[in-house]
């Protein structure tokens, strides 16, 4: 059984996602065994202990900078002995030497089509905003595995949602957390926890 640890800054509908998936038996081979958030307060660390998952706060704010604050935070995965590390609307940057220490172990579900609308910058509500802007037809959800690059690891899955005439950054954002996010994020963690993805040449295959 794979523990895995979901890390959260806001609401958590996707950590609810996975809540959904493991009680429902989606999620055969791994279990949610810590949820860490980055700051306290969050309703994410609620949705955790109704369903008596371990909570841990490892609040950005305590730490000087970026370094110090990844250091910890790969301390703590190791405590947690993570077999897999979820970003589910975790919005706290990392530095390089946390995805060293898990290679191909993280995965991060982003809000549109990488490469579309990603990046520094694109990060939830700003991400619909972006796709509204340009006038793209099509947006959608992508799952990837977390590399140094911003948004730039392995896609994993991806689904696409169709983008309506009187969409506004919030009605969009639900449509693809609803059609999207919501079903592939489950999906990428049961597969992983069955050991169905590989990483071949930087891309990531699904058997
Ligand atoms: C989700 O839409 C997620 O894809 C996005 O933030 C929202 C968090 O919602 N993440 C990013 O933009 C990361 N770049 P949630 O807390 O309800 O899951």
């Amino acid at each position: 059984m794979k523990k895995i640890v979901v890390l959260v800054s806001g609401g958590g509908t996707n950590l609810q996602a996975l809540i959904d998936a493991q009680e429902s038996g989606k999620i055969k081979n791994g279990k949610i065994t810590c949820v860490i958030s980055s700051k306290p307060g969050v309703y994410a660390l609620e949705r955790a202990k109704n369903h008596n998952i371990p909570t841990r706060v490892l609040c950005r704010k305590d730490y000087e900078d970026i370094a110090s604050y990844s250091k910890a935070m790969v301390q703590v995965l190791k405590e947690e002995e993570a077999d897999l590390v979820v970003y589910a609307g975790f919005m706290t940057i990392l530095d390089e030497s946390v995805c060293n220490a898990f290679p191909n172990k993280m995965m991060n579900v982003h809000p549109a089509l990488i490469p579309s609308f990603c990046g520094k910058g694109f990060y939830g509500l700003h991400v619909h905003e972006a796709a509204l802007e340009k006038g793209v037809k099509l947006t959608g959800a992508t799952v990837h595995f977390v590399t140094e690059v911003c948004d730039g690891g392995p896609i994993i899955l991806q689904k696409a949602v169709p983008v309506e005439n009187s969409d506004t950054p919030e009605t969009l954002q639900k449509r693809v957390m609803e059609q999207a996010e919501w079903q592939i994020l489950p999906q990428a963690v049961a597969l992983f926890c069955d050991d169905r993805i590989t990483v071949e040449n930087g891309k990531a295959i699904v058997r």
